[in-house]
């Protein structure tokens, strides 16, 4: 069932992205009321035509469907809490970056004051919102998603992954998580180019197109992952042990820090001193995945 398309939606917080999205809505023909703590920032969505609320209060009265996007879950608990009365019976979908735990939590406060909730996680920077570029990971109250697909798309690809409200959120973290080290690894790569002179600029042309030729593994890796037999005739742990740490040595001889790389190192360490040298690279995953109790 969809909803009608002129449902007026509310927009908490007005950052860079939570104006990209009232903008959005306001654009897909919803009358759209915002709030920001700050005053100013809706300057630009009230000379298009967004109604600006003088407090979340009078914002949240207005509309039944609310959208949040704060800075984190504190600011989102501190908002949405003196508002419990108000909310009953409306929809939250709180696109705020938070912990599984985090969205679980208020999703089990929303259910208990009778506020359907919907978990969002923003897979985009804000000019990419509106553009089918744009991804946004749902989770949380199915009817919600379903009733509200419509608006939900305004902002971008719309994907629900189930009634728990945190998986959503794992997502985001465990994609940004991977972004984050593979930023960290060219990092890495620039900083021994640079002991040398060589601009990060020229390095990044032999790097992007490498880095993005390896992702063709990651399917094999997901299957021993899955599999847990990492069985194989072909770079085991001993091999790459070898490769990475001759990478440490090296980037120690070009004075050059081994953070990113000491942390594959420990990795490929722990599997091999349990025994599993003969074992894929993709062993690693039994490291991070369970990790050994620190003393
Ligand atoms: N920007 C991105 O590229 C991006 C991408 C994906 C996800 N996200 C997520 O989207 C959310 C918003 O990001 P953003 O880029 O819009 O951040 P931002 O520009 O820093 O804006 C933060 C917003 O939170 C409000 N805020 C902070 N503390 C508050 C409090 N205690 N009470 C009430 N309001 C409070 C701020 O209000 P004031 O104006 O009064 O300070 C502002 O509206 C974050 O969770 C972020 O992780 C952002």
């Amino acid at each position: 069932m969809n909803e009608r398309s002129n449902t007026p939606v509310t927009v908490l917080g007005l950052g860079a992205m939570g104006r990209a999205i009232a903008d959005a809505i306001h654009r897909g023909g919803h009358a759209t009321t915002v709030w920001n703590r700050t005053a100013g920032r809706a300057d630009a969505l009230v000379a298009k035509g967004a109604t600006l609320a003088p407090s979340p209060t009078s914002a949240v009265e207005v509309s039944p469907v609310i959208v949040v996007c704060l800075l984190d879950d504190e600011s989102v608990r501190a908002t949405l809490t003196p508002l419990a009365p108000l909310l009953t019976g409306r929809l939250v979908i709180n696109v705020t970056t938070v912990t599984p735990k985090q969205a679980r939590d208020t999703a089990a406060w929303a259910a208990e004051h009778g506020v359907e909730y919907l978990d969002g996680a923003i897979m985009a920077v804000p000019e990419m919102i509106g553009l089918p570029v744009a991804s946004l990971l749902y989770s949380g109250s199915r009817a919600a998603f379903e009733t509200h697909r419509e608006l939900l798309e305004l902002l971008g690809g719309a994907r629900w992954f189930g009634t728990d409200p945190g998986i959503a959120s794992l997502y985001d973290l465990a994609l940004l998580g991977s972004m984050y080290s593979m930023f960290a690894g060219f990092a890495h790569g620039a900083a021994m180019m640079a002991s040398e002179g060589v601009p990060a600029t020229e390095f990044v042309e032999m790097a992007a197109p490498w880095i993005s030729a390896m992702t063709i593994g990651l399917p094999h890796h997901a299957e021993f992952f899955d599999q847990g037999d990492y069985t194989t005739d072909v770079q085991s742990l001993d091999f790459n042990k070898a490769a990475v740490d001759t990478i440490a040595e090296a980037s120690r001889d070009q004075g050059v820090g081994t953070d990113v790389i000491a942390a594959v190192q420990t990795l490929i360490d722990r599997q091999v001193a349990a025994g599993h040298g003969k074992d894929s690279f993709a062993r690693v995953f039994e490291g991070i995945r369970r990790p050994a109790p620190t003393a």
